[in-house]
């Protein structure tokens, strides 16, 4: 064993933790300068303009693929799409999807505390605030019962930080009708018999379950029970008798998801995480956690937004084209078209008409 002098140790003790600072403290700088000149540039061409960014990069309308087959579906499986935003997520991330996927639905409502002309929002006359969700979620469904009920089959609400691919939506949806009190979303399992669907990845209600819901406040049956907003809706819709639809691919593969797709796809849910007592199905981890036709995903910010419109509607394996065509359902064939007119909402009657009021 080497001897060392006491001396000579304490100056190589702290001449090693001196080195050690200057080192980390250089690393440092290092890191967040680059840190610093790497993300604002990308945010500044955004920022400069961003209407002329976000719509030279999203040119496609709903009409996106052109195929007869895509065509025919948003005829016949009209979907609705609400946004549950505030007055100070408009610019920073409604505006995100307002050019992304919400494109591709048959009309477009932005539900805000607050009417925003411009934007536009429609006012629901309510706080703002985490314990506002659920009262939002009641006025915006009875604002869209009672201005928009004609004009969809299927009535979807999502965050404005969810991700959708509407196109798979329909594609699910037309194994159903709206007539079945039925509704779709990441089924929970607690708290309710038939479980509940997760707020942050949507839910999708049919014309039926929509008219019940709004039944069940009229009625008394619902109350605001709780904020927490898609537990209380799911507990309103077991009452009302609308079923909580497995929303699964043929394949037993999810398609509405929580999480990010990384997070599904590279599995690194820890065994004590609360998701494993909360999912109503087996959770998979890794590549088979995610439909090849999937819908939603949650916690989505901008950026990853426009990479997954990317993703979904314009990076092809070259040759691969008729690969993700399953065959529409039976039932698909059964259901009315809709004409042009009845299928898409211009911006300009989704103007607001003044907040709603809530009946209880
Ligand atoms: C889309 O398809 C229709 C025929 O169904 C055709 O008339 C039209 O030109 C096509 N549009 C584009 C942009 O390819
Ligand atoms: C309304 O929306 C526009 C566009 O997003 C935004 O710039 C403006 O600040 C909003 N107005 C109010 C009063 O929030």
């Amino acid at each position: 064993m080497a001897f060392i002098s006491g001396k000579t140790s304490w100056v190589a003790f702290n001449g090693g933790i001196l080195m050690g600072f200057v080192t980390a403290f250089f690393l440092l700088r290092v890191m967040t300068e680059y840190g610093e000149t790497q993300k604002p540039l990308e945010i500044r061409s955004w920022k400069n303009n961003l209407h002329d960014y976000l719509l030279s990069h999203n040119a496609h309308s709903h009409f996106s693929g052109n195929s007869s087959v895509n065509n025919d579906l948003f005829r016949k499986v009209r979907v609705l799409c609400w946004i549950m935003t505030g007055p100070t997520n408009l610019d920073t991330k409604a505006i995100h999807l307002k050019y992304s996927w919400t494109r591709h639905c048959n009309v477009v409502l932005f539900m805000s505390s607050v009417d925003n002309k411009t934007f536009p929002t429609i006012g629901l006359g309510t706080k703002e605030g985490r314990d506002q969700l659920y009262w939002k979620t009641i006025r915006a469904f009875q604002y869209v019962h009672k201005h928009y009920f004609n004009q969809a089959d299927w009535f979807f609400k999502a965050d404005d930080d969810t991700y959708v691919v509407v196109d798979n939506l329909r594609w699910m949806l037309s194994n159903y009708t709206p007539e079945q009190p039925i509704y779709f979303g990441k089924r929970f399992k607690p708290f309710a018999k038939q479980g509940y669907m997760s707020g942050g990845a949507g839910y999708v209600l049919s014309k039926e379950a929509l008219k019940r819901f709004v039944e069940g406040f009229h009625s008394g049956v619902c109350a605001h029970t709780t904020s927490v907003e898609d537990l209380a809706l799911g507990q309103c819709m077991e009452k009302m008798g609308v079923v909580a639809g497995d929303s699964r691919d043929t394949e037993k593969r999810e398609t509405f998801h929580p999480f990010t797709p990384d997070y599904h796809l590279t599995g690194h849910f820890s065994k004590s995480f609360w998701y494993w007592s909360y999912c109503f199905y087996p959770i998979v981890e890794g590549p088979q956690c995610c439909s090849d036709l999937a819908i939603s995903f949650h916690y989505v910010n901008p950026e990853l937004m426009h990479t997954l419109e990317y993703f979904t509607y314009h990076l092809r394996p070259y040759g691969y084209q008729y690969r993700y065509q399953p065959p529409l359902p039976e039932n698909a064939n059964r259901l009315p078209v809709h004409t042009q007119e009845e299928t898409v909402v211009q911006e300009k009657t989704m103007r607001p008409n003044g907040t709603v009021s809530l009946k209880t």
